[in-house]
Order: structure tokens, then sequence, then C-alpha cells
């Protein structure tokens, strides 16, 4: 029976290892950031993220290994995240999988990145656990710098798209917002920590459809609104204007995911919400959003930031429930671009 993963992310620019029982227990996650080698160039370099997974893999495999207090006897299997991601990225964590996989003797499946991400509440460690009263169905609403999509889940690997952006990720949008503004890259972060500061209601940004009847999202008309005010203002108005700015620009983003958001549990009737992606560490949209779900008699569970932003331990989890119901994958299995459909 397989009870426990080693599972490995490598899709963008996180090297993550975690080893996962199938309660959904993680004894270990540990992770390498590239953040310092993408800011040089503004944005992430997919040949400079493959090239650091590869380098930084093997000792965080080590690493997990040591933190857990394990051996790959105590290992059923391997989960590793073949989908979808930088194709380069991937490869990496997809070729050291099936390389391992071989050498150890056990099965190896890849795993969605985004039933990772969906999955993330049910994670468990010493600090974290879902709710009492947490489990199927619920909507969630993955967020990051990639990604701004929302689900039906029922069960595992029953999950129906509601809606997602039709041009940029909300995510991406910060980032874009905060780069032109001079605040450094990845920008949500910094957008969130001025923004604290300043009045949401400064500055005029559009809300694209949020009033239409669609699931679906546009981001883009916000990230060109956002580029032609910090131009207008020039340098030194958006220097003295940045909490104001980054609060009105984060309200606009906020409005139309709790608008959504809204519409979804409505429409399906959901007791129970998720949030989950990078883009739900950001503080306003919490608080909205706890808000809202308290309005509204919703459970509402956000996973800690560990199990929101790209980790291993949310494809550990979703790669031993299938191992567990005997899937695995063959060794022609390759990378591949396909979201959850
Ligand atoms: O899930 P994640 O780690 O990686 C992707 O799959 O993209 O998400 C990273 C994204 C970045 O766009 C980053 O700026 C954003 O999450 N992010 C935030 C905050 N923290 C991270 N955006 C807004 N406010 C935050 N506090
Ligand atoms: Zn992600």
């Amino acid at each position: 029976m397989i009870e426990r993963v080693l599972a490995i992310e490598t899709s963008c620019d996180d090297t993550s290892v975690a080893i996962v029982d199938r309660s959904g227990w993680v004894h270990s996650v540990v992770a390498a950031s590239q953040d310092l080698e993408h800011e040089l160039y503004g944005g992430i370099v997919p040949e400079i993220a493959a090239r650091n997974h590869s380098i930084a893999l093997i000792p965080l495999i080590e690493e997990a290994f040591k933190k857990a207090g394990m051996s790959w006897s105590d290992i059923h299997g391997i989960a590793v995240t073949n989908r979808p991601g930088l194709i380069g990225a991937l490869i990496v964590g997809l070729v050291t999988a099936k390389s391992l996989s071989q050498a150890k003797k056990i099965p190896f499946l890849g795993v969605n990145h985004l039933e990772g991400h969906l999955l993330a509440p049910f994670l468990k460690d010493s600090q974290y656990s879902p709710p009492e009263d947490f489990g199927y169905p619920y909507v969630g609403l993955a967020i990051s710098g990639g990604h701004t999509s929302l689900y039906q889940i029922k069960g595992l690997g029953d999950y129906k798209v509601l809606g997602a952006t039709r041009d940029d990720a909300a995510g991406e949008c910060f980032d874009k917002f905060a780069k032109m503004a001079g605040l450094g890259f990845p920008g949500g972060v910094r957008v969130d920590q001025l923004a604290k500061t300043g009045n949401p209601e400064a500055f005029e940004f559009p809300r694209s459809m949020i009033h239409d009847d669609t699931f679906d999202m546009s981001f883009s008309g916000l990230k060109a609104s956002g580029q032609r005010m910090l131009e207008q203002l020039g340098p030194e108005l958006v220097q003295e204007q940045l909490p104001d700015l980054c609060a009105s620009f984060q309200e606009a983003i906020v409005d139309v995911l709790i608008a959504k958001l809204d519409r979804a549990a409505k429409v399906y009737r959901a007791k129970r919400v998720i949030l989950t992606g990078g883009v739900s560490a950001n503080s306003r949209l919490r608080a909205r959003a706890e808000k809202w779900a308290a309005e509204k008699g919703l459970t509402l569970v956000v996973p800690p930031i560990r199990y929101c932003t790209d980790n291993a331990a949310m494809i550990g989890y979703a790669g031993v429930l299938r191992m567990a119901q005997g899937e695995t994958s063959a060794m022609d299995l390759g990378p591949s671009p396909q979201a959850l459909t």
C-alpha cells in the first residue's frame, strides 16, 4: 500500500521537495528560492530557472530526508509535477523522479500542479490543520503569478473549471505594476505592504468584467491603466503617492476576485470556499475574504502561506492519494502545458 511519498516540484522558479503521508501529514518540506537570480532581469528567465533546479534538487532531497528523520526505506512512491509549467523547469524534476524511481524500484506519478494547489487546504503539520468541518465539495480560487482560476471541487480528480482570467494572472498584474513603480520583482508583497498606509479610493482603476455573468476575469486593462497612471504622474509624484497608488491598484484586483468568488459561491451553493496560490498571501484579500465569508456564513480556508505558494507538499498529497488508488506513470511520461480542464 502506498502510504507515503517523496514529492518534487520544479514547475516555475521555486525548487521544492517534501515527504507527505496519505493523511495529509507533512513530515518535511524544503525549498530553494531563486528570487535573487531572477530579480536582476525583472522577471522569471526559464533557462535560469531550469539550471538552478538542476543544482538545487539533489541537495534538497537529502535535506528533506534529514528533516523528516527518514530514509528511502520509508518511501513508497515519488510524486512529481509534470504539468503545467515552464518546460525546461518541469523536465529537471521529471528526469530526477524517473531516475530515482528506477534506482529505488518504486513507482512514480506525474501530478498536475493546479490539482496540488486545490488540495493544499488538506495538508497538516504541527502548526496547521484544516477546520474540523472542512471537506468536499468546495469552491476554490487559485491565484498566483501564472494562474487565476475558479473551480468547483467535488472530490479527488473531480474538478470543474468555472472560469479563469482571459489574459494576465492576478499575480502577474501585481508584479508588473510593482516593477513599473520601481518596487523590484516579484513585487506583489511590496504592493501589499505599501498599500497598508494608503487610501484605496485615491485613484480610480478599472474593474473589468466585474459585473458580467461569467466567472471569467480580465486583468490586462488594469495593468495598462496602472502603467498609464504611473507615466502620467512621473517618478517624483509616483514616489510621493506610492501608498495610495498601491492601495487603489490592489483594491481593484481584490474587488474583482471577491465579486467572482461571491458569484461562484451563490451559483454553486457552496458552504466551503478556499483561496490558494501565492496571491492568497495578500493581506487585503484575506481580510476582505474573511469578512465576506463571515457575512455569508461560509467556511473560508486559506492554507498557511508555505502551502499557498508553490511547494512540493501539495504535490505529494495529490500524488499519494492517486497512487494509493493504483495510479502510476510510465517512463515515457513527458512534461506538458496542460492545466486542469
Ligand atoms: O504561487 P506562487 O508562489 O507562484 C506561481 O505559481 O506563480 O505565486 C507567486 C505570486 C507572485 O506574483 C507574487 O507577487 C504573488 O504571488 N504574491 C503576492 C503576495 N505575496 C505573493 N501578491 C500580492 N500580495 C502578496 N502579499
Ligand atoms: Zn502555482
